[in-house]
């Protein structure tokens, strides 16, 4: 350590300036595991209030299993610097540096423990490549998210959100709870069913899908439930066994669950809790051993409310709730799904075209509102339609059906999205919101926008709540 001839005091400020600055969490603890010394950031990557560390001891908190192991003890036990691994109860773990302090007769005085964590580490790093836009970083990590996805196989992903969903079904895939996936159209809800049903050990038996919005009411219960000779006129003769009753050991997927009439989810409650099955027409139950998945876009709290689904049904069949994110709350998936939709599109037409940088970087800061599903069909269609090997920026603009309104001196081009029979004033309100997002993004307050767009600052709040900004 190099250090100016500094007094006492001064050295005991910086001690506490560094301490309460630093992003590694520290520990020191006396020769016996006493915590003397905590910070700031100790006490928030840990969630134990400074208060109650100070005198707590170190091997208290491994006996009562409130952390795997203490790297002070070991510190103390070994005399020597050591590096570990810390799983904390609440389930996040940690490496952790414990480093000794000895006196003159090589006694323990202190230890000293750096505590760093990796998920703190693994944010600040997500966050770095997100606001990245150099191309060249782009263009190197590109290639990087080639090789993530050749060990990819369905769910194509990189966001933080996305990964603990897929940690979350693979989880829960071979417990036979009830998991309710919502989200918005197009993010994935099935491709989630899919994993929960082929990472369970039913996976050898069937996995039916219904979707409950394209069928009318009468059907979906035969379908579901099954009939009994007779039950209908025009029926089989000898009945049918439903699709619950097929899927026995297996799965079923209820997909827009929230349209399911009334009388279907009385029904399916008693499935779900006496898991039995009665044809229609019949007065017999049959034992059915089925995993409800159930999907949706709707609210259904909201459905709830309107009374048009069932509490008690709702509860039951949401034990484990996956939300799915759109894609715009994890645009750092775009790029490694546009990679994924190339090498399919490609095999499928048997071409090999790529896009080019400026065009993923482009497609990256688009709203999709059909989500993955939407990003597939553009992928798709530039694929199919662009006529040279390499998919120019150009051709990602007309995909998307953008004019080219002007260019300005240094010959950057102002873009707005054009429909057909879009009015001037949608066209108008367009143009409005980017001029609006960049100003945002530019200089952040609205006192500021609208002294640079002399304008005053209730137009501007108003403007920007109109734009949803
Ligand atoms: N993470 C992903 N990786 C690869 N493909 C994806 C991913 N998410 C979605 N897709 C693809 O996008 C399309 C839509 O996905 P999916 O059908 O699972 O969405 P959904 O949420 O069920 O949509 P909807 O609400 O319209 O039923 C599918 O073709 C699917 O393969
Ligand atoms: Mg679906």
């Amino acid at each position: 350590m190099k250090s100016h001839n500094l007094d006492k005091d001064t050295r005991a400020e910086l001690f506490d300036v560094l301490l309460e600055n630093s992003f590694i969490g520290i520990t020191i603890t006396d020769e016996k595991g006493e915590i003397v010394v905590v910070n700031e950031a100790q006490s928030r990557i840990t969630n134990i209030p400074i208060v109650e560390s100070i005198g707590a001891n170190m091997e208290s908190y491994v006996e009562s299993n409130y952390i795997s192991q203490s790297a002070s003890m070991q510190v103390i036990q070994d005399k020597k610097r050591v590096v570990i691994n810390q799983k904390l109860s609440a389930g996040k773990s940690h490496v952790v540096e414990g480093i000794p302090v000895m006196d003159d007769a090589d006694h323990i005085k202190y230890t000293v423990n750096f505590l760093l964590d990796e998920s703190e580490l693994e944010e600040a790093k997500q966050e770095i490549e997100t606001v990245s836009s150099d191309k060249e970083k782009l263009f190197n990590k590109y290639q990087e998210l080639l090789e993530i996805l050749n060990e990819q196989e369905d769910i194509i992903y990189q966001s933080k959100v996305m990964r603990d969903i897929v940690y979350l079904a693979s989880r829960v895939a071979d417990r036979d709870v009830a998991v309710l996936i919502t989200g918005p159209s197009g993010s994935g809800k099935e491709l989630i069913a899919n994993l929960l049903h082929e990472k369970s050990r039913r996976k050898t038996r069937p996995f039916v899908k219904i979707n409950c919005s394209a069928i009318p009411e009468q059907l979906l219960e035969s379908e579901l439930f099954g009939y009994e000779p007779g039950a209908f006129t025009g029926g089989a003769p000898k009945g049918k066994a439903g699709l619950l009753e097929y899927a026995d050991g297996g799965s079923i997927l209820l997909d827009e669950i929230g349209e399911m009439p009334m009388q279907l989810q009385a029904k399916l409650l008693r499935v779900l809790q006496d898991q039995q099955v009665r044809r229609i027409g019949s007065t017999k139950d049959i034992k059915v051993d089925v995993r409800i998945i159930a999907s949706t876009n709707a609210d259904l709290k909201k459905l709830i409310a309107e009374k048009k689904f069932r509490e008690d049904l709702y509860y039951r069949i949401n034990i484990v709730d996956i939300k799915m994110p759109g894609l715009d709350k994890r645009r750092e998936d775009i790029p490694l799904l546009i990679a994924h939709f190339e090498k399919r599109f490609n095999q499928k037409y048997n071409f090999n075209k790529k896009f080019s940088i400026d065009a993923i970087n482009y497609l990256m800061g688009l709203d999709y509102c059909g989500n993955v599903r939407e990003l597939q069909n553009i992928v798709e269609r530039l694929i199919v339609q662009s006529s040279n090997d390499v998919i120019t920026l150009e051709e990602a603009f007309a995909a998307m059906g953008i004019l080219t309104i002007e260019e300005d001196g240094e010959g950057r081009r102002e873009l707005i999205k054009v429909e057909e029979e879009m009015s001037l004033k949608k066209i108008m309100e367009q143009y409005e919101r980017k001029i609006l997002l960049h100003y945002k993004k530019v200089y952040g307050k609205g006192t500021v926008m609208a002294e640079k767009l002399k304008t005053d600052q209730a137009t501007i709040s108003r403007k920007l709540k109109k734009y949803g900004l």
